[in-house]
């Protein structure tokens, strides 16, 4: 079994900051110029030879569930109607029957930690991914370098942020120098320091693999900030008993959680698809 051979797939969130857009179309499927933002996360994941897709969702959000069934009566209508084209833009997003989708639901968006522990019972091996769609990272897919780089214990997603910026995420304390190698050893994460207490600038983003452990530190959990159950948190409990490690990795990340995030994204990809279509 491939050490990834199950990807979270968090989706239950309001997506507030990104209201009036996400009032009625969930933050999860807004357009990154080509694409909706979850697209990326699932493709990301099947790079990284995921079989088990779960996704924690909202019964607000059905439109989820929609997006990833397939449609086979629209592809025939198109190949009936001559459009092949577009009938295979649908065809490259259909999963294959050996990739299984699950979904489960967190009642009340309770915070991350809250999301990832309701995937629970769905897990298999002794390791998972979770993605965090609105974290697009796009350029070489970050999942599938985080499992190559990985050993044991809890891996996160790690980008050098400016010292202002290190109040805006979960900051790594590194066990060794971090300004070399993608790898990068910690004994601890400290959420949103000011930059004076913070112990590095290394942050981390949306982008896990976790041991299966992590689930008896979720079920431990009490609120954190925000009165969330952090993911964070029980990530950090763990780090005393097993190895916790960044992993910088070589994309570029568009926080598609706020609105300068996903006109990044999509800048970014239309630039991405432009080369493409100039390299056919
Ligand atoms: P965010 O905190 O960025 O999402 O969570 P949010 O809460 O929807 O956004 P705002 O702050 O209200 O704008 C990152 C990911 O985790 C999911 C979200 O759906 C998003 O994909 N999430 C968050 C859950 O599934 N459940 C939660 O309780 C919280």
């Amino acid at each position: 079994m491939s050490v990834l051979d199950t990807v979270v797939f968090p989706v239950a969130g309001r997506g507030t900051r990104l209201l009036p857009l996400t009032k009625s179309v969930p933050k999860e499927l807004l357009p990154v110029y080509d694409k909706p933002v979850l697209q990326f996360a699932v493709e990301e994941a099947l790079a990284a030879g995921a079989k088990r897709l779960v996704f924690v969702t909202h019964a607000s959000k059905p439109a989820i569930g929609d997006y990833l069934r397939p449609d086979d009566s629209l592809t025939e209508t198109l190949r009936s109607d001559g459009k092949a084209r577009l009938a295979e833009a649908l065809d490259a997003i259909t999963l294959g029957r050996d990739v299984e989708v699950i979904f489960t639901e967190q009642d009340e968006p309770l915070g991350l930690g809250h999301a990832v522990l309701m995937a629970a019972d769905h897990v298999r091996g002794d390791a998972f991914g979770v993605i965090l769609p609105d974290d697009v990272i796009l350029g070489e897919p970050c999942l599938p370098e985080m499992a190559a780089a990985y050993d044991s214990g809890h891996m996160i997603a790690a980008m050098d942020v400016a010292a202002q910026d290190v109040k805006k995420y979960g900051i790594f304390r590194p066990l060794t120098d971090t300004s070399l190698g993608r790898v990068v050893r910690a004994s601890a994460l400290v959420e949103k320091p000011s930059p004076e207490d913070a112990p590095s600038r290394l942050a981390a983003v949306g982008r896990y693999i976790l041991d299966t452990r992590i689930f008896d530190a979720l079920r431990q959990l009490s609120p954190g900030a925000g009165g969330e159950y952090q993911l964070t948190d029980a990530i950090a409990a763990d780090a005393t008993s097993m190895n916790l490690t960044g992993y910088r990795f070589s994309g570029e990340r568009h926080d598609c959680g706020s609105h300068a995030g996903l006109l990044g994204a999509a800048n970014a990809r239309a630039a991405e698809v432009t080369q493409a279509v100039a390299a056919e």
